[in-house]
């Protein structure tokens, strides 16, 4: 096999330009036979004081192409000058046609405040396009509460609901958006154990819950839950790599489900954060072994799939 064809975990992941893909903490959102791919955009020559969202586009998962940096702002409400802008989640409405971008958006709520997390808020921006450029409308708290961390299921039935984690309960929400996707709307669960990172996927008949320990950029063992319907019960939380490999290095951020016409396959997609050089962090895709209840990312290799068929191939 051609090795332009391989997804090659944690190695530079270049996009057409032959650019590292700048999508961190990502969100992927899937719209006819196009995967979109937003994440934070890091670049070494971006505007400090600005906060960049890059969007990228593919039809086999593998070659991306960038499309644009579909939001570039200052800090839009003076959240004072080490304001976040992280993790961003893009949905789209069917009743209104526009596509609503969600982020972390953060800072001191205080100048003095010893945490830059201490807004804890989510930022909402819009687009009539989806890889056009978004509009910064606000920033509000979910259900009054603190959201660091976010995360996006979009459930087979093509409900939006947005996950977040919030310090103060120790756990994290998942809550359904309103119709037009332009607020959080109703607490859905609320499953109590300190994870970030979330994310979460329906697998024959099975909700998959995913995420990390709370230790900032540096990787810890993640871990899974499960449970048959989304207001719970949930399961206890367990390893689902080798704890000791601190999952392979790197921290959950997504759960990719490609129903092909001969197999479902799910994909981790994590992050391997490198803080000092935020640009040159990698990324960690590789598909799971997943069913009956059971979830476990196997050892990184490079690997390949027929997004038509869904079959996957790993290199030994
Ligand atoms: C992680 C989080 C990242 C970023 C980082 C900052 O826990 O998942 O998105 O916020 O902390 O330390």
């Amino acid at each position: 096999m051609n090795s332009s064809n391989l997804i090659h975990p944690g190695l530079i992941w270049p996009d057409q330009r032959g650019k590292h893909i700048q999508a961190h903490g990502g969100g992927i959102f899937k719209q006819g036979d196009t995967w979109f791919w937003f994440g934070e955009d890091r670049s070494k020559e971006n505007d400090p004081d600005k906060r960049y969202v890059a969007c990228y586009a593919s039809k086999n998962l593998v070659n991306w192409e960038f499309r644009n940096q579909v939001l570039a702002i200052s800090d839009p409400e003076n959240f004072g000058p080490e304001w976040v802008l992280e993790r961003p989640k893009v949905f789209y409405s069917k009743k209104t046609g526009k596509y609503v971008m969600y982020v972390h958006i953060d800072g001191r709520i205080t100048p003095d405040h010893w945490s830059r997390y201490s807004i804890a808020s989510l930022g909402i921006a819009t687009c009539d396009t989806i890889d056009g450029n978004y509009q910064y409308q606000r920033h509000f708290r979910p259900l009054g509460l603190e959201s660091r961390d976010i995360g996006q299921f979009i459930d087979d039935d093509g409900t939006s609901y947005l996950i977040f984690e919030s310090r103060p309960t120790q756990g994290f929400y998942i809550a359904a958006l309103s119709e037009d996707c332009l607020d959080v709307e109703r607490e859905v669960a609320f499953i109590k154990a300190p994870l970030e990172g979330g994310s979460i996927v329906h697998y024959e008949g099975l909700y998959y819950a995913i995420g990390s320990a709370l230790t900032g950029w540096w990787p810890n063992a993640n871990k899974y839950a499960t449970a048959e319907r989304l207001e719970g019960p949930w399961s206890e939380f367990k390893d689902f790599a080798p704890p000791e490999s601190h999952t392979f290095m790197s921290q959950s951020t997504n759960l990719i489900k490609i129903t092909g016409t001969e197999k479902t396959t799910v994909i981790y997609a994590g992050d391997r954060w490198r803080p000092e050089e935020q640009w040159d962090s990698r990324y960690l895709w590789m598909p799971v072994e997943i069913g009956g209840g059971n979830f476990k990312l196997p050892e990184p290799m490079p690997w390949s799939i027929d997004v038509v068929t869904g079959q996957v191939t790993v290199q030994k």
